[in-house]
């Protein structure tokens, strides 16, 4: 009997395509696992009028892991008139299903490590003093509140009396609104509470002394906001004194992180953010090592331990119907990889990297993203491997 048991949830597009390569890497580098595929995304909606069927969230509950391709959404107008014949004027509403897994099982954790692939024509140059340039290597991991902050969806326009009521004993809000009427008022809330604050920072440290980072930074905004930024940044402090010495605590403002990220992105290590700011950061990271065809995150819960790992790019649809396929599939591999480090496979997670690595630094195998080519199914003509060529680089090189 296989030793593992995951949950695939291919969802849509070039999501298939991507989750089945990762599979093959995983079976060659000798992971003992059985998937169990489940059900997820826009055919469901149009089918079911559910993109994220119960029989999946079944399936997540039993066994906890899984690896996520990617979904198709689409507005909610849009979705409602793809919907089934039968399924029309009933009333459903179209919820991205990422969202809904995200809320279901609290995967309030969500990590993005962004690490530099030497070689790979994608890696972020900067100018070097002598007008040369330097290829800095990044080595982040960026650590997410994800389920509160600022999408925590708590909102109004137009706020009810009582909001407003409430509001307005607030003297900054009575001076400088106060005399507005309500209509033309917007509230979006920024709740963090320290539960979850805790539980972020604490996976941050944990995994800066696991993986031998020497500082943790909080990229958040305390001089300004106060109560939620200024909240983490002191509970980080507190943490870190008490129980993590050995690691540097750095405080810079979510700002200033975007202009040095380009400026020196290799002194950064772990990085933790709430909600938008980990996103905004995430994705600022992201594109110093080569964006879409490499980047993959998790999303975990840290009581229950539910994990979805998955590649940070959507479903492409219109590479989808390619003949030969022909997107990148290292971000799908890396997610993969993720996974493997997460249930404690570390010795075949550092195969999987180190045989990535040998195919980007050899050139050979280049999907088109890496030849900056434009996508079509030319690519392949002009040069580009094709997704299963670079998929079997990576094996051969294991
Ligand atoms: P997308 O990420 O699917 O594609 C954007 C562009 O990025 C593609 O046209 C392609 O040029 C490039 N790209 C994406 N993945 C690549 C890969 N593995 N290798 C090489 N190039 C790659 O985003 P888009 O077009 O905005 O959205 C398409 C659909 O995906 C939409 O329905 C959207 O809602 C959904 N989506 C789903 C996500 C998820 O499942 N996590 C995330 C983002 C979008
Ligand atoms: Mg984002």
């Amino acid at each position: 009997m296989a030793k593992y048991k995951i949950v695939a949830l291919p969802g849509d597009g070039i999501g298939k395509t991507v989750l089945a390569e990762a599979i093959r890497v995983l079976d060659a580098v000798g992971f003992e696992a059985e998937y169990i595929y489940g059900d997820i995304g826009w055919e469901f909606w149009k089918k079911e009028g559910n993109p994220l069927p119960e029989r999946t969230i079944k399936l997540l509950e039993e066994h906890k892991i899984a690896l996520f391709g990617a979904i198709t959404s689409k507005p909610k107008q849009e979705a409602a008139k793809e919907l089934a014949p039968e399924l029309q004027g009933k009333g459903l509403v179209y919820s991205s299903p990422i969202v809904g897994l995200r809320q279901y099982f609290k995967l309030e954790i969500s990590l993005r490590p962004c690490r530099t692939y030497e070689g790979n024509p994608l890696n972020f140059i900067r100018r070097s003093k002598d007008g040369g340039f330097e290829e800095p290597a990044v080595n982040v991991a960026i650590f997410r509140q994800n389920t509160e902050g600022l999408y925590s969806g708590v909102e109004w326009s137009n706020p009810p009396e009582q909001v407003y009521n409430a509001f307005m004993t607030h003297p900054k809000f009575a001076k400088n609104y106060g005399n507005l009427p309500k209509e033309d008022i917007a509230i979006s809330s920024r709740i963090f509470t320290r539960g979850a604050t805790e539980r972020i920072l604490r996976a941050a440290f944990e995994y800066a002394r696991k993986y031998d980072y020497k500082s943790v930074t909080v990229a958040e905004k305390p001089n300004v906001i106060r109560e939620t930024s200024g909240m983490m940044y002191q509970m980080a402090k507190d943490m870190q004194q008490k129980d993590y010495p050995e690691i540097t605590l750095r405080n810079v403002n979510i700002d200033a992180m975007t202009m040095w990220l380009t400026k020196n992105p290799e002194d950064y290590g772990v990085i933790v953010s709430g909600n938008m700011f980990g996103d905004i950061v995430s994705d600022g990271f992201a594109g110093l090592i080569g964006g879409l065809g490499f980047a993959a995150s998790a999303q975990y819960n840290p009581q229950t331990r539910v994990a979805v790992f998955e590649p940070t790019h959507g479903s492409a649809p219109k590479y989808a119907e390619y003949q030969t396929p022909i997107v990148n599939p290292i971000a799908m591999i890396e997610a993969a990889r993720m996974m493997l480090e997460y249930i404690g496979e570390q010795e075949k997670a550092d195969r999987i990297r180190k045989a990535i690595a040998k195919v980007v630094k050899d050139g050979k195998v280049k999907t088109y993203d890496m030849l900056k080519l434009k996508g079509s199914p030319d690519v392949i003509k002009q040069g580009a491997a094709s997704t299963i060529e670079m998929t079997d680089a990576i094996i051969a090189n294991l």
